[in-house]
Formats: C-alpha cells, sequence, structure tokens
C-alpha cells in the first residue's frame, strides 16, 4: 500500500469554524488513524491548515480594526483549538501565510509564467468577493452570484491569465482513463460532464494592488498579488515539498489524497490537477468530494442565524459520541440533516443501549462470577451462534478494508454499520445464553467460555472503533485490561430527552 499522504481544505479563517468544518477533519482523521493502523504511522501524513489571503479576509480584518496579519494571527488560534478539542491528528498545520508557502507559490508562479502558461490581459466581469469568484456575463442572470446569491461587483482590469483552456483536453482524458481520480461516481460524472460541454476558459489569477494588497505578491509584477484559490491550492505541495534548482518539484509525500466539501470541487478537480500538470508534477492520488450537513434541510449561514458550533455539540454530547454521529448518520459523498434529536437517537440506540450495554454486562459478569478475573476459553465448544461470532471477529476487517482502503468510497457509515451487527449479535448471545442459568447450574466451564468469547468481541470492537472514536477505545481497553478488569462507570449513560 505504501505511502499516504490525506489532505483536508485549508479552511478561510475570516469567521468561526462550524459543524461542516469539523465533518471534513474529523473524516480525514478517522481515514489517517485507519491508515496508520494499517501501514505504520510512519507512512501516513496528515495535512491540515488555514486559507488567509483575498479580499474576504481583508475586509474582515478591516471589520475587526485589526491588520490582516493580526487579524488571521488571532483566529487561526480557533481552529487550531478546536481541532484539539476533536482530537484531529494532524501531521503538519499549514498558513498560507507563512513564508515556506509563500516561496513555493512564488516559484511556481515564475515556472509557469517562464513557460508561457500565464500571459497578461485585460479582464471584464462580475466578481463575488464571499466566494472570491469571477463570473463571465453569459454564466450570470442579474447581478447576483449564481452559487451564494449575494451580490456581484463589475470589475474592469489589466491581469495575469492560467491557460486553463490549453489543457481541456488532457484533463478530460485523464479523468476518463483514472475512474477512481475523482470520488464518488456521482462528482466524476459531474466534473466529466461539465468539461465535455462547457469550453474552460483560461483563469484570472491575479488582483491588482490597489484592489486588493492582502496576498502574495506575482514574482514579475510586483503590481498584482495572486488569487487567493491559485495561492491555497498549491498548499498541498508547498507543505510536503520544495522545487529544486532546475525548477523540478521533490516531495517525499506527494501525490495526496483530497478530501474536500462538494462546494470546492470544481477548483479541485479542474483548476488544481492542471496547475499540477503545467507544473511538470504527477496528479493528485484522488479527491473525494464529501456532501453538506443541513439544517432543516437548508445551508448554515451566519444570516440564517443557524450555524452550528462543533465545541458546543461536544460539550453537550461528548466528543467520541459527536465523532459517532457524523460518521455513521450519512454516507459519505450525501448530504445530511444535522439536528441534536437525530444525535441523540444515534446515542441512546447505537451508543447507550448497544456498544455501552455489551461493555457492562460483559464486566458485571466478570465481577460477579470470576472476581473480576477475564477467564480463559478452556476446552469449550462453541454452538452455532458462538462459532458464527468467532467466524465474524475473524472476517470484520477485511470487511472493513473493503470500504476505507485508498481507491474505496470511503464509507465510513458502512463500516460502523457492520462493527454493530458484531455488537449486536452479541448481545442476542447474551440473551439466547442465559449466563444466569449457566451460574445456577454450576457449568462453569461453559460460563468461562461465553464470557470470554464476550471479551473477544469487546476487544476487536475497540480495535476497529479506534479510528473512529479514540477516546471509547481506550477507555475500553482500560476497563477490561489483560487479565483483570477495572469496572468504570458506563461510557454512554442515556439521555433523557425531557
Ligand atoms: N478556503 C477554501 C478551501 C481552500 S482548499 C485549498 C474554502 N474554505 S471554507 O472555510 O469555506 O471551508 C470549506 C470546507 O468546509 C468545505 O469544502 C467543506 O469541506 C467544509 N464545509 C463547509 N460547510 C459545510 C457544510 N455545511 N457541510 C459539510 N461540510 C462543509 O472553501
Amino acid at each position: 500500500m505504501g505511502k499516504f499522504y490525506i489532505t483536508t481544505p485549508l479552511y478561510y479563517v475570516n469567521a468561526s469554524p462550524h459543524i461542516g468544518h469539523s465533518y471534513t477533519n474529523i473524516a480525514a482523521d478517522c481515514l489517517a488513524r485507519y491508515m496508520r493502523q494499517k501501514v505504520g504511522a510512519e507512512n501516513v501524513w496528515l495535512l491540515t491548515g488555514t486559507d488567509e489571503h483575498g479580499q474576504k479576509m481583508q475586509k474582515a480584518a478591516e471589520e475587526a480594526k485589526l491588520s490582516p496579519q493580526e487579524f488571521t494571527d488571532k483566529m487561526v488560534l480557533q481552529f487550531k483549538k478546536l481541532w484539539e478539542g476533536l482530537d484531529i491528528s494532524y501531521n503538519d498545520f499549514i498558513r498560507t501565510t507563512e513564508e515556506r508557502h509563500i516561496s513555493c507559490v512564488q516559484r511556481a508562479l515564475t515556472v509557469l509564467y517562464k513557460n508561457g502558461d500565464i500571459y497578461l490581459d485585460k479582464y471584464e466581469g462580475w466578481y463575488c468577493t464571499p466566494c472570491e469568484t469571477f463570473w463571465a456575463e453569459a454564466q450570470i442572470q442579474g447581478e447576483n452570484c449564481p452559487d451564494c446569491q449575494r451580490p456581484l461587483e463589475k470589475v474592469s482590469e489589466k491581469n495575469y491569465f492560467f491557460k486553463l483552456s490549453k489543457y481541456q483536453d488532457w484533463l478530460g482524458k485523464y479523468i476518463e482513463g483514472n475512474a477512481d481520480f475523482i470520488r464518488p461516481e456521482t462528482r466524476r460524472r459531474e466534473v466529466s460532464g461539465f468539461l465535455k460541454s462547457n469550453k474552460l476558459s483560461d483563469l484570472c489569477i491575479s488582483r491588482p494592488k490597489e484592489r486588493l494588497s492582502w496576498g502574495i505578491p506575482l514574482p514579475f509584477s510586483p503590481g498584482h498579488v495572486t488569487y487567493v484559490w491559485f495561492d491555497a491550492l498549491l498548499n498541498y505541495i508547498s507543505a510536503v515539498g520544495t522545487f529544486n534548482k532546475n525548477d523540478e518539484y521533490e516531495s517525499k509525500w506527494w501525490p495526496g489524497v483530497h478530501i474536500i466539501g462538494k462546494d470546492i470541487l470544481r477548483q479541485h478537480a479542474i483548476y488544481w490537477p492542471i496547475m499540477l500538470k503545467a507544473l511538470n508534477i504527477r496528479p493528485p492520488a484522488a479527491i473525494f468530494a464529501h456532501g453538506w450537513w443541513l439544517i432543516e434541510q437548508s445551508k448554515m449561514s451566519k444570516s440564517r442565524g443557524n450555524v452550528v458550533s462543533p465545541k458546543a455539540m461536544v460539550d453537550k454530547f461528548g466528543l467520541d459520541a459527536y465523532r459517532y454521529f457524523l460518521l455513521r448518520d450519512v454516507p459519505f459523498g450525501q448530504d445530511g440533516n444535522f439536528s441534536e434529536e437525530a444525535i441523540i437517537k444515534r446515542f441512546n440506540s447505537d451508543l447507550a443501549n448497544d456498544l455501552g450495554n455489551l461493555l457492562y454486562r460483559t464486566l458485571t459478569m466478570i465481577e460477579k462470577y470470576f472476581q473480576g478475573n477475564v477467564p480463559e476459553k478452556g476446552e469449550i465448544e462453541y454452538n452455532k451462534q458462538g462459532k458464527d461470532i468467532e467466524e465474524k471477529i475473524k472476517l470484520l476487517p477485511e470487511e472493513i478494508a473493503d470500504y476505507l482502503h485508498p481507491g474505496s468510497n470511503f464509507n465510513f457509515s458502512s463500516c460502523l454499520e457492520k462493527i454493530w451487527a458484531l455488537i449486536n449479535m452479541a448481545n442476542k448471545f447474551v440473551e439466547d445464553s442465559k449466563p444466569w442459568n449457566l451460574a445456577k447450574e454450576k457449568k462453569i466451564d461453559e460460563l468461562k467460555g461465553f464470557i470470554h468469547l464476550l471479551v473477544e468481541v469487546v476487544r476487536a470492537v475497540s480495535e476497529l472503533i479506534s479510528p473512529f472514536m479514540p477516546h471509547t477505545a481506550m477507555a475500553i481497553d482500560r476497563q477490561i485490561g489483560k487479565d483483570r478488569i477495572n469496572k468504570g462507570r458506563p461510557l454512554f449513560p442515556r439521555i433523557d430527552r425531557k
């Protein structure tokens, strides 16, 4: 399987992070933790960070009465603190205002300019500041942004353009020839269809300094700064490599798997591979676009006042319950509806009733029948139900690998469903085996074998859920020790809806 480089988007720091941002990072973290189990920590690199240039940041800084640098220095702390709170196991955090990034962007621009892939032209059109996106006359109706519906600004200025159009055929063919390059399949079809029915225009990659000063200066035109998307995408290489004297890019980790939201598919699936192609760097290993979390079917936004804070959810339900909900409730790639009601439902059924109950009753029986000593299996032969459980424990890691291997659909939800199937088999086994009768009838060998199997289930579950719910896995391992138990409070006490 080799090396595994996984990235998250770089988040804009003009506002506080919300559950949508936390979703991408939790998913990427889960995948990274899973891959570390598989190929060793030294072969996995998880990158996250912040996108700090552009008009949006300049405006937000002005409103906060701070310089852009002071403003971003302050805002970035909110992201770092949140990732710490969510236990995101990133290996590196990159800010686009760091020197290592700025020098890489300038080197890339120099190479592209020297090769004739960047040219100067007059730009006339419409600009959406909140989306940091240009729109051609033909793409809009009225004077609002087709994406976010907010008012557009008319601009007319001399700017530098990157020859996207020159590489359109190459990209179309590349996507055709590499079925798992853009995932899931619906997103691949979307990009492929777009390329077939539209002619790409070249991308305006500069802003005149008079209009925007907060950006990376173009090395060949000090009067311009770099368009924020052109700057930000390059983080995926600036964080893990450099250009050598011959303008060749060298990196231990590249190419990476980009986990993104579907809202930024076009930039990642069209601009970015073309930028790399023009720089003579390999395309990303994959681009995976997940869906959106909606609140009562609509988008979260400051103006609607429905933005949910991840910290508030963690404070209320606990970190692992929050992670579990996000990863379990919706198949990765699809949209979902976020509500506290839905979290409580999952919490009470899957966590309190299924997992919590299995652990608690196993510990209680070990305490009651074996004075806290974990019993050996002994000579006993299991019945059909017991044998099925043993078989399932053996098969599960393979089933999960099918859902999470590097070319898969990263179906976290199905993984958890499979793990819970084992938990439920074990709970059913308890009910059907009636261990209290075995104890009464002094069938001690059978009781030992029976409880031993439950312990095996709990240990397997702990290992399998650890990428999803690292704290729960640790708590389970603490409570069911190697030989002795260490029973604590129930991990997931039921939430009373009232
Ligand atoms: N700065 C750009 C990305 C540059 S990457 C080189 C950007 N930043 S962002 O702060 O707006 O965050 C974007 C990402 O946050 C989305 O792609 C998605 O991963 C996540 N989400 C933001 N809102 C979301 C939801 N409501 N639901 C799920 N994820 C969403 O775009």
